[in-house]
């Protein structure tokens, strides 16, 4: 099922998600209608926050990712790194980074702040710790454009979008052009 984006400056982004306690059927069809609302969108990440469920759930697919996987440790299969061309689905319960370095500014868009990009210097090397959407406890080293994305999607679920980031005023034109709208 597709589900409604909420959008910048819509208070409830700004909602803290909690801890899933359990990875039981109704977090599983959580999963599903996310990655179907994330693909329908034609976006590479989004957090539970984003359609108003305040949980720590994230799903992402980032195209050709398996360039900037540095290892899969644990649970997870790496067999997605022979196939580079497909898709690349990665779900996030409760995930947590536990590694960080390198610093590196990209250019980022979110699905909640449609038609705007900006760029924000984050970790461009990162170490999470989630579980899928199984249940499974894995860790993944991340670089490049995933670590970005990962950490963006994170910021969702402690209520913090990227143009957070961005200087005052940038942000007061930014509010003034989606008021004008
Ligand atoms: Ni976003």
């Amino acid at each position: 099922m597709i589900l409604p984006i909420l959008k910048f400056p819509d208070d409830r982004l700004r909602t803290r998600a909690l801890k899933v306690e359990a990875v039981d059927d109704t977090i599983k069809t959580l999963v599903r209608d996310m990655f179907e609302t994330m693909y329908d969108s034609n976006g590479i990440g989004l957090a539970a926050t984003q359609i108003n469920q305040h949980l720590q759930v994230v799903v992402m697919d980032v195209p050709n990712s398996f360039e900037n996987y540095q290892l899969i440790l644990k649970n997870r299969k790496t067999q997605d790194k022979k196939s580079p061309n497909k898709k690349n689905p990665l779900c996030f319960i409760n995930p947590v980074i536990t590694k960080k370095s390198g610093r590196g500014i990209n250019t980022e868009g979110c699905l909640s702040v449609p038609d705007y990009y900006a760029d924000v210097e984050r970790f461009n090397h990162i170490v999470v710790e989630a579980l899928d959407e199984n249940g499974k406890a894995f860790t993944l080293e991340a670089n490049n454009l995933l670590a970005v994305c990962i950490q963006h999607e994170l910021d969702h679920l402690q209520g913090i979008l990227f143009i957070e980031y961005l200087s005052k005023l940038k942000q007061r034109r930014l509010r003034e052009k989606i008021r004008k709208q």
